[in-house]
Parts: structure tokens; C-alpha cells; sequence
């Protein structure tokens, strides 16, 4: 019988994690079987306990239980610790580990060729998507490392976690720039964007959306001010290629996922 994994989160339908991993598996010569399983929002650790019980080898988290998958995890990786947020398990030593920040990382230094050595970075929000990214990013050699949020207090609380990282508000941003903007609000997923000053994106600008599958208002935003606007596709598929290393000791390449599920 295949290794069974899954993707435990709620909504979960809309997944491409089980494409994703299926591709791996294809390519990698992995017998693995890779589920979606929905928990009622009481009930994710029943969940993991039944498809531990019947025979399940790990899973990938998503939202909203990213941070509950902390309680379940025996022994957390330290990138898991300082993200506080858990988006793999692997069962047979309960090991927790977090592989969105890298997943980023790789995707703007590998598929993007952005060196983040010496750069400045402004991470947009304070939730858990920033969260989980921040200290990936801080040992990545940036030059400086800025959140800024809507609620300004969120983004000092989240700052005062990481040595040497900043916080802001919105407007007071205005006249810095960055070589890097990484959206991590959910204000896309509505249909909005944060309330930039005007001039922190241009030409010299990557602007990263940390959500996929959609051109968010701060990607129109980002291409019309000339920035190199990018969506979260390519972070989605690298820490998945990170998780399924995590699995099966096989690390795959994420290139010929990456073109299938742009379309290209
Ligand atoms: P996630 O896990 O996706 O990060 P979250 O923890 O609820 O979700 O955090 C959502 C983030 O998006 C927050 O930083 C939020 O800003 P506030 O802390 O000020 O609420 C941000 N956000 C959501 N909608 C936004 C909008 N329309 N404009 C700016 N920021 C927004």
C-alpha cells in the first residue's frame, strides 16, 4: 500500500497540495498517496488522531490550524519555533516544522534569481501569514527587514520577536523604498489592498503577494507603478518540494510543477 499524507486544514477544497505532491511523487519514483481532509474547526487534533490511527505518515497544516498544529507536535524544528506555526508533521518522530519561510525564500532566490544578500525587505502585515515567513527571511542577509501593518501595534509585537527588525505604520513609510515588498495581509483575498504611501513601489521594486491564484489590487498596483509584480504560486510549490523532502529524504525538483501550474 502507498504512504498516505494530506493537507488537514478548513476550507481545503480549493488545495493544490495534492497535485503538487502527486507530481513530486511521479517524479521522484515515491509511492505516496496525498489526501484533503477538511477538520471541523474543533476538530483538528481528532483529525490528525484518526489519520495517524489509520495509518497516515504525515501531513501539511493549512489555515486556520497552522498554530494549533504547535500543541501536536512532540519537538518542533527551531524555524517552526520562532514562526510559531506549524505547517508540517511528520509522525513517526511527532515532528513539527514550518517550511513557508523558506518556501519564499527559495522561490525569490531560486525562480526569481532575487539575491536577498544585502537587500532591504518590507514584509506588509502583522497576522500569521508574516509570522511564519519572518524569521526565514531575517537569516536570508538582508540588509534591513521592515514590518509594517494597518494595526501598528501588531506589527511592534511581531518586530520585538526578531533582533533588528523594524515596525511601521503604513504612512509612515512614505519616502523610504525597498527592494523587496512582501505582501502577507489577506487583504487581497478581499479584494483590497494595504493603504501604500505613493512612491514605495517602482521600477526597481519586486512586489511579492504572498496569496496565488489571483491578481490582488497590490499586484495591479505594483505592475502600474512598473514594479516586477509576482503572486505566491512559486513559495506554495517550494515548501511543498521542502515538506516532501521532510517526508521521503528525496528532495524534488519544483520547475516542471511550477510551469504546469502557471500555465505555461
Ligand atoms: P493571516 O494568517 O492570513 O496573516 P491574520 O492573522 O488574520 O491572517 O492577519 C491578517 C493580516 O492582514 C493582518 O496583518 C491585517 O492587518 P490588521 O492587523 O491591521 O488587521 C491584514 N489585513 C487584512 N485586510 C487588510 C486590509 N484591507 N488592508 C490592510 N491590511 C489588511
Amino acid at each position: 500500500m502507498s504512504d498516505r499524507y494530506a493537507v488537514i486544514g478548513n476550507p481545503v477544497a480549493h488545495s493544490k497540495s495534492p497535485a503538487i505532491h502527486a507530481e513530486f511523487a511521479r517524479a521522484t519514483g515515491q509511492d505516496i498517496d496525498y489526501a484533503r481532509i477538511e477538520a471541523p474547526l474543533d476538530g483538528f487534533a481528532d483529525a490528525i488522531a484518526r489519520f495517524r490511527a489509520a495509518g497516515g505518515k504525515g501531513c501539511n497544516v493549512t489555515l486556520p490550524f497552522k498554530q494549533e498544529a504547535v500543541r501536536i507536535a512532540g519537538r518542533l524544528s527551531e524555524r517552526a519555533r520562532l514562526a510559531q506555526a506549524v505547517n508540517t508533521l511528520r509522525f513517526e518522530d511527532s515532528f513539527g516544522d514550518n517550511t513557508d519561510g523558506i518556501g519564499l525564500v527559495r522561490d525569490l532566490a531560486g525562480n526569481m534569481g532575487v539575491d536577498l544578500r544585502g537587500k532591504s525587505l518590507l514584509i506588509l502585515g502583522a497576522g500569521g501569514a508574516a509570522q511564519g515567513v519572518a524569521g526565514a527571511l531575517l537569516v536570508a542577509g538582508l540588509r534591513r527587514l521592515v514590518i509594517a501593518n494597518r494595526t501598528l501595534s501588531k506589527a511592534q509585537a511581531l518586530a520585538e520577536r526578531f533582533p533588528g527588525v523594524r515596525a511601521r505604520g503604513y504612512q509612515a513609510l512614505a519616502g523610504e523604498r525597498f527592494d523587496v515588498v512582501v505582501n502577507a495581509t489577506s487583504a487581497g483575498l478581499a479584494g483590497e489592498s494595504p493603504a501604500l504611501p505613493a512612491g514605495l513601489l517602482d521600477e526597481k521594486t519586486v512586489a511579492y503577494d504572498m496569496v496565488y491564484g489571483r491578481d490582488t489590487p497590490f499586484l495591479v498596483q505594483a505592475r502600474a507603478a512598473g514594479a516586477r509584480a509576482v503572486d505566491g504560486i512559486g513559495m506554495l510549490v517550494e515548501q511543498a518540494a521542502e515538506s516532501f523532502f521532510l517526508w521521503r529524504g528525496v528532495r524534488p525538483s519544483t520547475r516542471a510543477v511550477l510551469e504546469k501550474l502557471r500555465g505555461s
